[in-house]
């Protein structure tokens, strides 16, 4: 079978994302099996560039994989003909200056979330990228978990009837590294690199609600600090300067009501680290990174409050289990399968950089909302 090459940049490849998912669960599974069919009878067959900032690190990690082509030189690997795709999954702090020098030359973009630290830098972003003409697409993982696939289903078979409202639990406890070593990096509870669990969040909740609910018109947001001492990779302890809670309101079309808890300083008392569960006139839903549970309107009980008398339902075993009906693969992949057809044969795509702005927006006014303690509504943004 013909197969047509496509070389991908990945920048970041040695941190958490970059690696895991991107790398390895994405691109190289795809090449493992046998590329990616396009419409035309054709394979695509992606073709990795890793660059970082450590000679060291780049050179262990493509011996591992049976890789050769690497860099620590970005502007070297973007002057490459044969490269057409820039990814990146750097920290968030140095986003925009390597998206930045893509564009310039002249590659499609495809990047982890949040596009930016800011809006203004988040819609310059996509209006330079729709002036120099490459296509884009931000990383939106969360749409293709197998149990928001089958959240999403029920939304558009008409369960719900009228949506009324979604709450949101998502979180784990983050070891602060002092007496047990934490499992994120350090970056992400100091301000200043780029860190906060709104901005970190927010641009997921966002993409969350607007694909499979509908339009995020209005944010009321508390953004707060619990854990104010970390200890860093080194096991040195330094200020933990970025939010690690934010509790937040989101009110959308049709009057639907999202609220959702992020958190780094929660014990999980749940199925899923992040569970959705959505009311709606006829039926209910609780939906996780895997499962989803229904409970239809005829099937719903009828408690009544006493607070004198143990109840004797057993309300969790009440819900029925949606089933998969269909394979789900990493929902990384599934989506860079999706970026790659859109590149190659113009497939159908909508994550672009406006829907990461979009989410770096209501990640900014969260954060406003907090500060001020009050209530804002989400302008449309102007292209
Ligand atoms: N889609 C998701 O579910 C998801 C989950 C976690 C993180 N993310 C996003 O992915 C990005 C990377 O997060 P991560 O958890 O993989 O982080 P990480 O710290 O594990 O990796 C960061 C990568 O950036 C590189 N880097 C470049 N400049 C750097 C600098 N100045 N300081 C430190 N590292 C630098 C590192 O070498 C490393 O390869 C972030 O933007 C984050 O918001 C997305």
């Amino acid at each position: 079978m013909d197969r047509t090459p496509l070389g991908i940049v990945l920048n970041g490849v040695t941190g958490r994302m970059g690696l895991r998912q991107h790398l390895i669960r994405s691109i190289l599974a795809i090449r493992q099996d046998g590329g990616l069919p396009l419409r035309d009878g054709t394979v695509l067959w992606p073709e990795p560039v890793l660059v970082g900032r450590s000679e060291a690190k780049l050179r262990t990690l493509a011996e591992q994989h049976g890789l050769t082509d690497w860099t620590t030189d970005l502007d070297a690997a973007l002057a490459r003909p044969d490269v057409q795709v820039y990814f990146d999954a750097q920290v968030t702090s140095a986003r925009v200056k390597a998206l930045r020098a893509a564009i310039e030359a002249g590659k499609h973009i495809y990047t982890e979330k949040p596009v930016a630290e800011s809006l203004a830098e988040a819609v310059d972003l996509a209006r330079t990228a729709d002036e120099a003409g490459i296509k884009h697409g931000v990383v939106q993982d969360k749409l293709f978990l197998p149990g928001l696939q089958k959240l999403h289903r029920l939304v558009r078979g008409g369960f719900f009837g009228r949506v009324l409202s979604v709450r949101g639990e998502f979180g784990y406890w983050v070891f602060e590294g002092d007496w047990q070593g934490a499992q994120r990096p350090s970056w992400n509870y100091r301000a200043a690199d780029g860190g906060g669990i709104t901005l970190d969040m927010f641009p997921h909740w966002h993409y969350v609600l607007e694909q499979i609910f509908g339009p995020v018109n209005a944010v009321t947001a508390r953004s707060v600090t619990h854990i104010d001492e970390r200890w860093d990779e080194a096991g040195q302890p330094y200020a933990a300067t970025a939010d690690d809670a934010v509790y937040g309101l989101f009110e959308l079309d049709g009057g639907i009501i999202a609220q959702i808890n992020s958190s780094w300083a929660v014990r999980v008392n749940r199925d899923e680290l992040v569970e959705f569960q959505v009311d709606g006139t006829h039926g209910s839903a609780v939906a996780g990174l895997h499962h989803c549970r229904i409970q239809p309107r005829a099937g719903t009980p009828k408690p009544v409050w006493d607070p004198d008398v143990p109840t004797a339902q057993r309300f969790r075993d009440q819900w029925q289990e949606v089933p998969d009906n269909e394979v789900f693969v990493n929902g990384f992949r599934a989506q860079w399968e999706q970026f790659l057809r859109y590149v190659a044969e113009d497939g159908p795509y909508t994550g672009d950089l406006w829907a990461g702005a979009r989410g770096v927006q209501v990640a900014e006014l969260g954060l406003q909302s907090s500060r001020e303690g009050r209530r804002l509504e989400i302008p449309e943004l102007g292209r």
